[in-house]
């Protein structure tokens, strides 16, 4: 079976909405229709975002995805500041980043709460983009493929085989995330196949085919071709270089 080729741009605290409008509709230009057929391709705006993209999406028929850059597990309730996996969906937003390393540096997100909020995501009918990855310490000390399967496997806990296979993960090693310095392609290509097999170990063989593996960290119009060209990388989570639509167009149009 073959994965479509899944590219999400991740803004974190970045665009106002007005400006949010410029940058997709700049980079709706430069993509054609082919580039659609090719990839997936979705923004993570902040919040604040979310509605004037939506609406924007719509009314000018921009076949991008959304996605969300955080989420809360309950449904609602007293928890100021939170935003619940129902009001994103509302918003026809598709995919929600959760566990991300700068969440879970500055954030206190751990495992336990990234399953609690996969389950909310996925129960709200979104598709969770689960991230994972090392310190540079822990790749110094050798402890890459324990920490990664360690953090896949937590946040995947009590799913069903079809809720594993329906998810995204994003293999982001923490010292190339906004350094200017991405992983080996090959490295990161056997991270992705280990990662591919701790979610075949948990749902069954359809579940390892079937789930899309992205890396993410420092992914340009320079490297991209080469992460996608891996077997077991079938995208990229692009932060940085998803702010400039130029930019960003020639990462979807990695093959060009
Ligand atoms: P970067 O960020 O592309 O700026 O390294 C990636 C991410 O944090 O998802």
């Amino acid at each position: 079976m073959a994965r479509k080729s899944l590219i999400i741009g991740n803004w974190k605290m970045n665009l106002t909405h007005l400006e949010a409008i410029a940058v997709t509709q700049r980079l709706w230009y430069r993509l054609n229709p082919a580039d659609f057929d090719r990839a997936d391709v979705v923004i993570a705006p902040p919040f604040t975002c979310l509605r004037t993209i939506q609406t924007l999406i719509m009314a000018d028929r921009m076949p991008f995805g959304l996605g969300a850059q955080h989420v809360h597990w309950e449904r609602e309730g007293a928890f100021t500041g939170e935003v619940s996996a129902g009001m994103l969906a509302k918003l026809d937003v598709g995919y929600v980043i959760v566990g991300h390393s700068e969440r879970r540096a500055m954030f206190g997100e751990t495992d336990e709460l990234a399953r609690k909020r996969v389950r909310a995501v996925l129960s709200a009918g979104m598709t969770p983009v689960v991230c994972v990855g090392e310190t540079l310490s822990e790749r110094e000390s050798g402890e890459t493929e324990m920490v990664v399967t360690t953090q896949l496997r937590g946040a995947l806990r009590r799913l069903t085989a079809e809720q594993r296979a329906s998810v995204v993960v994003a293999y982001e090693p923490v010292w190339a995330i906004g350094t200017g310095r991405h992983a080996l392609p090959d490295d990161a290509g056997g991270v992705c196949e280990l990662l591919r097999n701790t979610v075949l170990a948990m749902g069954g063989p359809e579940a390892g085919e079937a789930v899309r593996i992205l890396y993410g960290g420092s992914v340009n119009p320079g490297n991209i071709a080469a992460f996608i060209a891996k077997t077991h990388i079938d995208g990229a989570l692009v932060g940085g270089a998803s702010l400039d639509p130029d930019t960003f167009a020639a990462v979807v149009r990695y093959w060009m």
